[in-house]
């Protein structure tokens, strides 16, 4: 039996998107296919796994329950609701800024302007590795670096409190791609996974999630 049998393990994924109006958002390149993998991976060797996804245009993976949020407030309210988890992957592409005001109706284009007022959003990762009742065990981010890619993921990890991060090289494809190169970075150093195709990093990083809370 693996060590994953029965543990829940909840799971970020995909871009958030921050509405303007009933018809304009903001958002970025985000497909969701790295967490829907990592997702599909971990409900493959047996968890309980949680997807709260933003918008994709990707199938729910076999075995996992979705829940379906559009914004980032969305996004941490889902997640809170899903804890408590053995653990927390935050795979999702958060948009960092929402707009300060959403229209209920549609803004018009004289009115609006060309100044859009933005406030930023609250860091999910950093909020649940912070919890002090109810923090899943395991706490793993995701981090997009163009540059100097294990140095700026280790401050990553630090400054967020979780307990690893796996930092993409995105200077490539990455955002959409087939393929990722990474660096899991852990409390005991790191281990470099060579670009290779995403479903490969999702096994990877499973692998690695299901030996640790074998000892948790
Ligand atoms: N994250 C989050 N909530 C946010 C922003 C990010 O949960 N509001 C999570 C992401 O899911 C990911 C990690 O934090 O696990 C990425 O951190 P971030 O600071 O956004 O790093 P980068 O995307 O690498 O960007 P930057 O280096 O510009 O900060």
């Amino acid at each position: 039996m693996s060590a994953l049998t029965g543990r829940k393990i909840v799971v970020t994924a995909g871009a958030t998107i921050e509405a303007i109006d009933p018809v304009r958002f903001l958002s970025n390149r985000s497909s969701g296919k790295q967490g829907y993998l990592i997702a599909e991976a971990l409900a493959h060797r047996g968890a309980d796994v949680r997807l709260v996804s933003g918008p994709t245009c990707l199938p729910c993976p076999l075995d996992v329950t979705r829940i379906d949020i559009e914004s980032a407030r969305d996004m941490l309210a889902a997640v809170e609701a899903e804890l408590p988890a053995d653990a927390f992957i935050a795979v999702a592409a958060v948009a960092d800024w929402r707009p300060a005001e959403t229209h209920t109706r549609k803004a018009e284009k004289s009115a609006q302007g060309t100044m859009l007022q933005l406030v930023e959003n609250p860091d999910i990762l950093k909020y649940v590795a912070n919890l002090a009742h109810n923090r899943p065990p395991l706490v793993v981010g995701f981090a997009a670096e163009t540059h100097d890619v294990s140095e700026r993921a280790h401050k990553k990890r630090l400054r967020k409190g979780c307990d690893w991060i796996v930092a993409n090289d995105v200077s490539g494809d990455a955002m959409g791609g087939e393929e990722n190169a990474a660096v899991l970075i852990t409390n005991d150093g790191e281990e470099t996974w060579p670009r290779t195709r995403k479903v490969a990093i999702a096994a990877l990083l499973a692998d690695r999630i299901e030996t640790a809370l074998a000892k948790m």
